[in-house]
């Protein structure tokens, strides 16, 4: 059986269960693509896999190798793909409930990929699906943004948030973001308009009326959040249903999102990547074999942007 590098799992826990070792190479089943990985990159989902936060939710069987981020290069494909193609440089958000990008090969859906940016290099790429996606359709799916419009950004300084900074103001909204201090000038370069100090700052003192939250942190956030939208604004969390109770009481509407695989969305990020009208922010790069410090780092709480591994 052919072999290759990976991180994996064999038990839930800490970082030390990240086990770098050999593994069996992946083969693309009818539909799928298989992956040279050159680049993965860390969300928070990676960890909380790890902690077995999703184990009833996703029914894993171990050993897994997690990382749902890829920039590679498909070095073959099953029956029945019809739009990818040998040599073809793609990226893509990977099916969570299957074997994650920690590896040197990874077999996808040919849905869940499309041709990468050309102007990056695959690290950089490999810092986009995931929190790109999440960020387009809570903004634009969920909350359906518009221009001349409100968003106040939780969290904007993280992998989701300085997407949706850039894309909320791509699309002509005005952009109030939260983050600790070290931050502000950082977003404000991205294009948020106002920033508040989360630390020293209650929003709900200085924030009203805004059209849309997107909220990436939760908790008494989310609850404090309730306050500050228009009536008819919205309410989004990536992290769980908001409730619809408070929604009426405050006569605004809510929404989870899910972040869901879309080609044409990568497509169109590819695009706007290209343009150089969007950009990935990438704290730092770390080889494969440095998984655990990677997600170490990661686990901290603020990251500035991605935290990215090389694995070619
Ligand atoms: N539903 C989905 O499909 C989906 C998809 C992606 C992510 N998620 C979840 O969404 C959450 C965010 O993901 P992420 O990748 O953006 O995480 P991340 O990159 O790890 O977020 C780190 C950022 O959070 C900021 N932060 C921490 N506490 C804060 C607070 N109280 N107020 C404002 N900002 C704060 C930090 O800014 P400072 O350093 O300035 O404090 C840091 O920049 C995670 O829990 C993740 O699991 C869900």
């Amino acid at each position: 059986m052919a072999t290759m590098k990976a991180v994996r799992i064999h038990q839930y826990g800490g970082p030390e269960v990240l086990k770098y070792e050999d593994a069996p190479r992946p083969q693309p089943g009818p539909g799928e693509v298989l992956i040279r990985v050159h680049a993965t990159s860390v969300n928070p989902v990676d960890w909380k896999v790890r902690e077995g936060h999703l184990r009833e939710m996703m029914k894993y069987t171990l050993p897994l190798i997690p990382g749902w981020d890829v920039s590679g290069v498909v070095e073959s494909i099953g029956a029945g793909v019809m739009r990818l193609k040998t040599g073809d440089e793609v990226y893509g958000r990977p099916d969570i409930s299957r074997n994650g990008a920690y590896a040197e090969y990874i077999a996808v859906r040919e849905s869940e990929v499309a041709l990468k940016p050309k102007s990056l290099d695959h690290a950089h790429a490999a810092a986009i699906p995931l929190a790109a996606l999440t960020a387009w359709q809570a903004l634009f799916d969920a909350a359906k943004l518009a221009a001349g419009q409100t968003v106040l950004i939780h969290g904007a300084a993280g992998g989701v948030g300085t997407f949706a900074v850039q894309f909320a103001k791509l699309k002509g909204a005005r952009v109030i973001a939260t983050a600790s201090k070290k931050n502000h000038d950082f977003l404000r370069s991205l294009g948020a308009a106002e920033v508040i100090d989360y630390n020293t700052t209650k929003f709900e003192d200085v924030v009203h009326n805004v059209d849309a939250v997107l909220d990436t942190i939760t908790g008494e956030t989310m609850e404090r959040s309730w306050q500050v939208l228009k009536k008819g604004g919205i309410l989004v969390s990536i992290l769980q249903p908001p409730s619809a109770e408070k929604a009426a009481a405050h006569g605004v509407r809510c929404a989870h999102v899910f972040v869901q695989p879309s080609v044409a969305q990568l497509d169109e990020i590819a695009g706007l990547v290209d343009s150089g009208k969007i950009k990935p922010i990438i704290e730092r790069v770390y080889p494969l074999s440095e998984a655990r410090a990677a997600q170490d780092s990661n686990q901290g709480g603020h990251t500035r942007g991605k935290v990215v591994l090389k694995v070619l």
